[in-house]
C-alpha cells in the first residue's frame, strides 16, 4: 500500500470505493490498523469514553490528547493520522484554536485535524484552513454539544433539520474542508449529502450511502462494555478473550504451572555453589 493523501481520498470517491477509517488511541493499535491497509486513523476524543473511563468527551484534554496522538503517530506509516480536537481546544475560546491546531500537527505529527459542528465552526474552519492546516468536518450528532441536540439522538429526521444539515456541509466544503464526518443521521439523507459534495463523506450511523466508514475500535473488538449503539457491528470478543487469558495467568501463577522451565534463566552450577 502506497501513503494515503487527501488526493488519493478524492479518487477513491470518484471511483465509488469505500473510505475505511477507525479510530486509535495507541502505537499497537495504530500500528496493527496501518499494516491492515485502513485509509484513515482517526484519533478520536472518544478516548475519553473507551480508554480514560470518563463520562463525557468534553472532559479529555488537549494535553491528553496530544500524548495519545504522538503514540498513534509512531505506530501509522501509510494511513492518514487526523487528530480529534478535544472540545477545550476550539470551542471554549475559539482564539487558542489555530494554536491548538497546529500543536496537533507540528508537535503530534498529524496530517489533518477534526473539528465538530457547533455555531463557530465555520469561522474556526476557515481560521485554521487558512493557514494551511487540512480540516475534517463533523456534522449530525456532535457528542461534545450533545447537550444542545437533545441528547444522543439520531439528528436530522425531518425536513427542516435535515436542511439545516445539508446546509452545514455544503458550507464546510466551500470553505475548504478535505472530508466530513456524519454521525447519526438518516442513511437516505446521508446519500443526499454524499451525492452533494465532492468531498467524501465518512459515515458513522449515517447507512451505507457514505463515501466512507468510521467506527470506534474498542466497539468492534467488543471492549466497550455492555452498551452498543445500533450503528456498531461487533467484529469480536476481545474482553471474553482477554478475561479467560488473564484468569488462566493468575490460575496457572497461583498453581505453580507458570514460569515453568522455558521461561527461567539458569547459571552454572559450580557458580551456583559458591554462593551457598
Ligand atoms: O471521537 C470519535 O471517536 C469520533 C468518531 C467516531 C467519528 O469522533
Amino acid at each position: 500500500m502506497s501513503k494515503v493523501t487527501i488526493e488519493s481520498l478524492l479518487d477513491k470517491k470518484k471511483a465509488r470505493r469505500p473510505i475505511t477509517m477507525l479510530t486509535a488511541y495507541d502505537f499497537p493499535s495504530a500500528s496493527i490498523m496501518d499494516k491492515a491497509g485502513l485509509d484513515i486513523v482517526l484519533v478520536g476524543d472518544s478516548l475519553a469514553n473507551v480508554v480514560l473511563g470518563l463520562e463525557s468527551t468534553r472532559s479529555v484534554g488537549t494535553d491528553e490528547m496530544l500524548t495519545f496522538t504522538k503514540a498513534v503517530r509512531r505506530g501509522v506509516k501509510e494511513a492518514l493520522v487526523v487528530g480529534d480536537m478535544p472540545y477545550e481546544s476550539y470551542q471554549v475560546n475559539i482564539e487558542d484554536s489555530l494554536k491548538n491546531a497546529k500543536r496537533f500537527i507540528d508537535e503530534a505529527g498529524c496530517d489533518a485535524v477534526k473539528l465538530e459542528w457547533f455555531k463557530e465552526a465555520p469561522a474556526v474552519t476557515k481560521k485554521l484552513i487558512n493557514e494551511g492546516i487540512q480540516v475534517m468536518g463533523h456534522i449530525g450528532l456532535t457528542p461534545q454539544t450533545a447537550d444542545k441536540l437533545g441528547g444522543f439522538k439520531v439528528q436530522g429526521k425531518d425536513a427542516d433539520t435535515a436542511t439545516k444539515l445539508i446546509e452545514e456541509a455544503l458550507l464546510l466544503e466551500k470553505l475548504g474542508v478535505f472530508s466530513i464526518v456524519l454521525e447519526c443521521i438518516p442513511d437516505t439523507l446521508a446519500g443526499i449529502i454524499t451525492e452533494k459534495l465532492a468531498i467524501p463523506t465518512i459515515g458513522i450511523g449515517a447507512g451505507p450511502g457514505c463515501d466512507g466508514q468510521v467506527l470506534v475500535l474498542h466497539d468492534i473488538l467488543g471492549l466497550s462494555g455492555e452498551f452498543r449503539p445500533k450503528f456498531v457491528k461487533q467484529y469480536t470478543d476481545l474482553s471474553g478473550q482477554m478475561r479467560k487469558a488473564i484468569e488462566q495467568y493468575k490460575s496457572e501463577v497461583e498453581s505453580r504451572l507458570f514460569p515453568a522451565k522455558e521461561h527461567s534463566y539458569t547459571m552454572e552450577e559450580e557458580e551456583a555453589k559458591k554462593l551457598i
